[in-house]
């Protein structure tokens, strides 16, 4: 990413941020997940949320495509009594040759409360918190973070299981290109989990170094003593040459279906942050098991889990 000549004025010093899960401390996390909780209560129970975004108004930043986390942020916004432009770069004066760093200085420079921003290029909103007024929440840049999924993932495993500490749970997939998975790692190891990463040779990082990270190449393996299994989609636009696997024999050796769901404990409870590629990484059946699949609380949870985050990143 090109450099700006000259960065705004006015930039504020220690603001708030979101633009990786290093940037939150434990007493960051807890506060976030007291909070969701709060606001799924109040969701739940359709009842009156103090609206501590009132008169402020938010850009929500997407050069990438999105479905969950668009929407769920634009529900948290108004949901606290904020304002949202949904800002898209198809329509914005990008196509008219603008360059990126025009295009934030111009955003800058009418003075929004906060950006919350998806880019495909690693570190764009470290970038862009280094250039801007206000507080930047990142959305999920490249394969690198996608802070606000993996605390919406950790939520919801808190409340099915009550502590994240002293559980182990299966990542299986893209891991090498997904940034869910790289967010995850981070917080669910800092959380006190142990992660089982399973992957074929070519979709596994090169490194993950930490003792409470194991590696498998089958998910049969993997599986053992797992209480949740999280399947990740094979992230082919960042692929740079095509899968040694077909996607059926994919879905045989790393799918998630009854076959191989035999290999965990009965009732292993299976995660998925979207969008999903059913037959591949996952099967219909397991995909849609009432009793084993939290894919739709993850999405609920994302609504109360981002009014949290902006409370903290804004209010504080
Ligand atoms: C993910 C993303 O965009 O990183 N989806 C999401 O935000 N819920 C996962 C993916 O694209 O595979």
């Amino acid at each position: 990413m090109n450099q700006v000549d000259t960065a705004p004025q006015n930039l504020q010093k220690n603001m708030n941020h979101l633009t990786e899960i290093n940037d939150l401390s434990l007493e960051d996390i807890t506060f976030i997940f007291q909070k969701a909780k709060e606001y799924a209560h109040l969701l739940h129970n359709k009842r009156a949320i103090d609206p501590v975004l009132k008169g402020k108004v938010l850009i929500n930043l997407f050069f990438e495509n999105s479905t969950r986390t668009r929407t769920s942020f634009e529900l948290a916004i108004k949901k606290l009594g904020g304002d949202v432009i949904n800002w898209n770069s198809d329509t914005s004066s990008l196509n008219k040759g603008e360059s990126f760093n025009d295009t934030i200085q111009t955003l800058n420079a009418m003075n929004p409360d906060a950006v919350i921003i998806r880019h495909s290029e690693y570190g764009a909103p470290e970038y862009l918190s280094k250039h801007m007024c206000c507080p930047v929440i990142n959305a999920g840049d490249s394969w690198r973070e996608h802070p606000s999924q993996a605390l919406l993932d950790a939520f919801t495993i808190k409340e099915e299981f009550g502590d994240i500490d002293g559980l182990t749970i299966g990542i299986c997939g893209d891991i090498a290109h997904s940034r869910v998975a790289h967010s995850n790692i981070n917080l669910l190891t800092k959380l006190g989990a142990t992660l089982h990463i399973i992957a074929p040779e070519q979709l596994m990082p090169k490194s993950l170094n930490s003792p409470s990270v194991k590696t498998f190449t089958s998910l049969k393996d993997g599986l053992n003593s797992c209480s949740i299994i999280m399947a990740l989609r094979i992230q082919k636009e960042r692929l740079k040459e095509s899968l040694d696997i077909s996607d059926q024999q994919y879905h045989k050796d790393f799918g998630l279906t009854e076959d191989s769901l035999k290999y965990a404990t009965h009732d292993i409870k299976v995660m998925h942050p979207g969008p999903m590629n059913r037959g591949i990484e996952i099967s219909d059946v397991i995909a849609d098991d009432p009793e084993r699949s939290l894919i739709l609380k993850q999405v609920r949870n994302g609504v109360p889990v981002r009014m949290a985050i902006l409370e903290r990143v804004i209010n504080s």
